[in-house]
């Protein structure tokens, strides 16, 4: 069976387009049924469409409350019925509603490795710190941020001459095809959660 796959992004969607391009394979065993984002006019948007694959916006800023939005975000979503829901460079913390309804299927990726430098400056925070060996992390969604059981890992260097966009662009290539193996095992395997340790099966 097709795992059915909802992504979300707010940006360039260079990880949906890894999903994309691994979903042409049948063997993948995943598919991308919809694409949301939180904004109009990313190019995230751009490369689902060119894709064929549909695609919503749920913008805040339209909802009368954060949990307006939430609710509406879990009913697009919803419509799609997922197997699994990818957040790839989606930039807003899910909420309440849409946690009840996906959580525990519901994984982000993050230009870190967790535990360390959680938030939006992931790769500036680890060159401040002066780390020399930083990377990036795949976990389940909880209600925290970036804080969720994690499924993998995979470390990157950093280079001496490294800015926060050279080192996260080499954070990205690994982070695309960490998020394409790990989904595809996913997929396949299945994934078992319990407490903070997961390994992939059933
Ligand atoms: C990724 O590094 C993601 O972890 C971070 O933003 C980047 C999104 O890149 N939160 P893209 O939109 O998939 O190209």
């Amino acid at each position: 069976m097709t795992a059915r796959l909802v992504v979300l992004v707010s940006g360039s969607g260079t990880n949906l387009q890894a999903l994309l391009d691994a979903c042409a394979d049948p063997a993948y065993g995943a598919e991308v049924v919809a694409v949301g984002a939180d904004r109009d006019g990313i190019l995230g948007l751009e490369r689902a469409e060119r894709a064929g694959v549909a695609t919503f916006v749920r913008r805040v800023a339209d909802f009368e409350s954060r949990e307006a939005w939430d609710a509406a975000l879990t009913e697009a979503v919803a419509s799609y019925a997922p197997d699994v829901v990818v957040l790839a460079g989606f930039m807003k913390l899910v909420g309440p509603a849409f946690l009840a309804s996906f959580g525990g299927r519901t994984v982000n990726t993050h230009p870190a490795l967790s535990p360390s430098f959680p938030g939006m400056h992931g790769p500036a925070d680890a060159l401040a710190y002066g780390v020399k060996v930083t990377g990036c992390t795949l976990f389940v969604v909880d209600a925290g941020v970036d804080t969720g059981a994690i499924i993998a890992q995979t470390a990157v260097p950093v280079e001496d001459d490294d800015t926060a966009e050279t080192l996260h662009e080499r954070i990205k290539t690994a982070e695309r095809a960490m998020l394409v193996e790990a989904v595809g095992r996913m997929a396949r395997e299945g994934v078992v959660v319990e407490g903070r340790r997961v390994r992939f099966g059933h």
